[in-house]
């Protein structure tokens, strides 16, 4: 679906879809001339958000990756980050020696993050760097430092492009701001 689709259940579009596919070219072809030459990186995707965004980044890239998922709870069914992260699903692969890229949906407070990257730096990586396709003011204040950033965005609630409600909104194609009476 797109932001048209569903009048009255969206405040703001921040990005189209075909804003999104554009910029992600741009952090492909990024991510291309950094790891040329190396060996294989593995595309770390963090589930459920992250699904869009690993689809559409390695299949922009045209060096050859291989791609792996972890699930870590989150938000829940609310818009508050708690702060409790839990591996819900860990990695399949041994991750020591190997050029990790660690593939997000959106950074907010940072702390999923900083947990996840404390983990997989235990397991002796030959690198590990982080793509998110959005960040939020919050994340500033955090020590992550993604290396590679799809867009900023204004400190609201969003959904589409991989981002949920209660399980909703994965589908839609844009990003944008989710109107309060739908959570209120
Ligand atoms: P953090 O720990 O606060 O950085 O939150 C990270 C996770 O919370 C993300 O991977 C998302 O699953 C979720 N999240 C944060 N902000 C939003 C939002 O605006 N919409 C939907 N999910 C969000």
């Amino acid at each position: 679906m797109d932001a048209t689709e569903i009048p009255g259940e969206l405040t703001r579009v921040h990005y189209t879809e075909a804003q999104i596919l554009d910029r992600i070219a741009e952090v492909a072809a990024q991510i291309d001339a950094d790891y040329a030459g190396k060996s294989t990186p593995l595309l770390l995707g963090v589930l459920n958000g992250a699904i869009m965004v690993m689809a559409d980044l390695s299949r922009a890239l045209t060096l050859h990756v291989e791609q792996d998922w972890m699930a870590v709870s989150s938000y829940g069914a609310g818009t508050q980050s708690s702060g409790v992260v839990r591996i819900l699903k860990d990695l399949s692969v041994d991750i020591e020696n190997r050029h990790v890229i660690v593939v997000e949906d959106i950074i907010d407070t940072g702390l999923t993050l900083a947990y996840l990257l404390q983990n997989l730096a235990s397991r002796r990586p030959a690198s590990l760097e982080v793509m998110t396709m959005f960040r939020k003011p919050e994340a500033f204040d955090s020590p992550i430092d993604p290396k590679y950033v799809g867009f900023d965005l204004p400190n609201e609630f969003v959904v589409g492009y991989g981002l949920d409600y209660a399980g909703r909104y994965r589908n839609l194609r844009d990003c944008a701001t989710l109107s309060p009476s739908v959570y209120s």
